[in-house]
């Protein structure tokens, strides 16, 4: 008897998730057609269940190869559709993922449509931990709470403040032999004074520190690495630097403005952060059913549907070293690409948008 209820429980579960899986297609379904939606390439798979693609994505991400590997997935995928494929769909233990290295794709997310995006829980759920709710690892309000509290601290004027600088340096450089607590820092104060919930302080303090400290410390050991490779680059660097601001020994007039202002510095900058983007890629969850406005159809110029709870994975590093999009020197370190260049969300190594 026990027996026989148990089976009909199980068999109504079953049917259960199976009509409500139907209705979900349907629903998909009718929702991507209202938003003109066509299907995106999908990754070529030798299982059914995309099980040996994701054993070879994680063979080559511990073997520090998952950049090399994914670009090879967009070559496959784009000579399976016969045309070059920014954006592709997947599959990972049954779950959709979408991959995409399209401009206006990434735009959208974290732009255009910012509301039908976020970070999502894998995201928050793996940073809460170590960084609590800090502005790394919150969406919606406490995301906004975050931000507000912590926008004064990478302003302009902030970063600028090269006095402000000066003074915390030198108050570490003293603090390194004997033990002192004269200065306090300003950033600091200014959390206090918005909550006196210590957690709260170590959280955003420490979400400020992996925000800023190893994306810059990857940035300058680039930029010197290609330094070293490029000799001629080197030289033309010096003599600018030199020429506009001085030497260690007799500086001039060195400040946040004039900085800026000196092309080939940024120029190098940027190259540097062209090809090595300290954060070559990142990911966003659909907070609901939306669209991708490209990649989908036979010519991939249909948007694509996106259901709710949909992980997309964007590669910055892929787009900004695209052939298509940069022309055929695109891997080449060449800073003079910058003279004329203007760049809009092909280029993108902190990220755009509210966020
Ligand atoms: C070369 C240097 C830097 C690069 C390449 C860089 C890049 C990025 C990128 C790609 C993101 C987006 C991450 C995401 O989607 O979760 C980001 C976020 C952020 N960065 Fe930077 N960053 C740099 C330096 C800094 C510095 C020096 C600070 C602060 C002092 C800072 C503060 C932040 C904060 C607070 C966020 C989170 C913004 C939010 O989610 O609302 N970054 N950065």
């Amino acid at each position: 008897m026990l027996a026989k209820i148990l089976l009909s429980v199980v068999a109504a579960l079953v049917t259960y998730s199976f009509i409500s899986s139907i209705a979900k297609k349907l629903r998909h379904a009718a929702t991507a057609k209202v938003l003109g939606c066509d299907p995106a390439p999908v990754e070529p798979r030798a299982d059914p269940f995309a099980l040996i693609n994701l054993v070879k994505t994680m063979w080559a991400h511990g073997n520090n190869q998952l950049l090399e590997y994914l670009q090879g997935t967009f070559e496959n995928t784009s000579s399976h559709a016969n045309r070059t494929v920014y954006t592709y769909e997947t599959e990972f233990l049954g779950d959709k993922v979408l991959f995409t290295c399209d401009p206006k794709n990434i735009q959208a997310m974290l732009a255009t449509q910012f509301k039908d995006f976020e970070l999502g829980q894998i995201r928050t759920g793996s940073f809460n931990p170590l960084l609590g709710h800090g502005i790394f690892s919150a969406d919606g309000k406490q995301w906004e709470r975050s931000h507000a509290l912590l926008r004064p601290q990478y302003s302009r004027d902030q970063v600028s403040d090269l006095d402000l600088e000066e003074r915390h340096v030198q108050n570490m450089l003293q603090a390194l032999p004997i033990e002192s607590k004269k200065e306090k820092y300003v950033f600091l104060d200014s959390l206090a004074s918005e909550t006196d919930d210590p957690v709260e302080i170590r959280n955003q303090l420490l979400s400020i520190l992996v925000a800023g400290r190893d994306t810059t410390a990857a940035c300058l050991s680039f930029m010197f690495l290609m330094l070293a490779q490029h000799p001629d680059v080197f030289s033309k660097l010096r003599k600018t630097i030199i020429e506009d601001f001085g030497t260690f020994d007799s500086p001039k007039d060195i400040s946040f403005s004039r900085l800026k202002a000196c092309s080939y510095l940024q120029w190098c900058i940027n190259e540097t952060l062209r090809l090595y983007p300290s954060v070559p890629w990142n990911s966003r969850r659909s907070a609901k059913d939306t669209s991708l406005p490209t990649g989908g159809g036979k010519d991939g110029l249909s948007p694509i549907f996106v259901p709710k709870g949909v992980e997309t994975v964007y590669i910055v590093q892929i787009m900004q070293t695209h052939p298509e999009i940069w022309g055929p020197d695109a891997n080449t370190f060449r800073p003079e690409r910058w003279q004329n260049q203007r760049h809009g969300f092909e280029y993108l190594p902190f990220n755009g948008g509210p966020r």
